[in-house]
């Protein structure tokens, strides 16, 4: 929320995986200001200094952890940590990820694997070490997405598969913990300024202006902007909202997203020659 925050998250306790840098980052920053107790987890044990050092100064708790979420037990140890210290989570975000722009045939099944060990296997594993220490009833759970979850891209299917296993595996949990009180939703977010996300695949002014140009609303996205998303979704406001795929992109995934990648493919192979 840009202006005025509407929401109390004091006493609260949030748990951001991959919550270092970009979106996530900004995630961590929105809960922390509202007043939680926050944690993030990523690899690199400089990116979690840095990240911690500036949650702090919104005065609450907050706590760091370098681990990789393809490391189930290193990902639960983290999560009972943050539990001892905290108590009860109240909002998990799931949001680690790894992306780069590859044609099928230019991918090694390691690099296919790499992506779909740290989106899809690294949430299932930050979703099945975090569930015994939710606030039953009452958590919210909220997976970080893409469109690439159910538009097909060219350079992208390592992505693709991967956060389409992100969505099914939101609306499973969803249905398997709605009886014990624990929402479980997704945000896809749309092309977001600042980002590694944003740096990798839209490497150069002219393909950012194609991007832009293909979002209805003729922008990229804020992180503050999926950070308001969050703070509503793990709000009373958003209570029986569950196993909800949340587009926050500027209205892209209504065409835009679509053709996209096969523009970029085309003026990257000219680019080269
Ligand atoms: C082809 C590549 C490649 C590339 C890496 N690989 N980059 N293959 N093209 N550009 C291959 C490697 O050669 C290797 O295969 C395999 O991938 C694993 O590489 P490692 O570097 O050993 O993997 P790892 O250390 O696990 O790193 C994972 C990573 C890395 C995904 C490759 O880039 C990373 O850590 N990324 C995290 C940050 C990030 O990507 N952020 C952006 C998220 S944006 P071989 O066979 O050689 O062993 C996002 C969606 C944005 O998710 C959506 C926007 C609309
Ligand atoms: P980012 O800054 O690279 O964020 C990724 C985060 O995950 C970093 O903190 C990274 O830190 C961590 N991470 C990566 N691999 C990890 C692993 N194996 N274990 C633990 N942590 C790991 O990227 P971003 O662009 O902001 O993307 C954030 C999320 O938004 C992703 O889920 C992405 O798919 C999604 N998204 C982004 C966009 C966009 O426009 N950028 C659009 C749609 C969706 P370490 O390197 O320290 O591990």
């Amino acid at each position: 929320m840009t202006e005025g925050q509407p929401f109390d998250y004091s006493g609260r306790c949030v748990f951001v995986a991959g919550g270092t840098s970009g979106i996530n980052l900004g995630i961590a920053h929105a809960y922390a200001k509202a007043g939680a107790s926050v944690a993030v987890l990523s690899r690199s044990q400089e990116k979690v200094d840095k990240a911690v050092a500036e949650l702090r100064e919104y005065g609450g708790p907050v706590l760091g952890f370098s681990a990789d979420v393809r490391e189930f037990d290193d990902v639960a140890a983290a999560l009972a940590t943050a539990r001892g210290e905290f108590g009860e989570l109240d909002v998990l975000v799931s949001g680690a990820a790894g992306n780069f722009p590859a044609p099928i045939t230019a991918l090694s099944s390691n690099a296919f694997k790499s992506v779909i060990g740290i989106d899809l296997i690294g949430t299932f594993n930050v979703l099945r070490a975090g569930y015994e220490h939710l606030r039953k009833p009452g958590a919210a759970v909220i997976n970080i997405s893409a469109p690439q979850s159910s538009i097909p891209m060219q350079m992208q299917v390592h992505a693709c598969s991967a956060k389409a296993g992100v969505d099914m595996l939101t609306q499973a949990c969803a249905v398997e913990w709605g009886a014990a009180g624990v929402r479980v939703n997704a945000i896809i977010p749309g092309p977001i300024t600042g980002t590694e996300g944003m740096a990798r695949l839209a490497p150069t002014p002219e393909i950012e202006q194609i991007i832009i140009e293909s979002v209805p609303l003729a922008r990229y996205g804020s992180s503050q902007e999926i950070a308001d998303c969050c703070l509503w979704l793990s709000s009373p406001m958003a209570s029986y909202v569950t196993g909800a795929l949340i587009p926050v992109d500027g209205g892209w995934c209504l065409g835009g997203a679509a053709q996209i990648f096969t523009e970029m493919r085309r003026r990257l192979e000219n680019s080269r020659g």
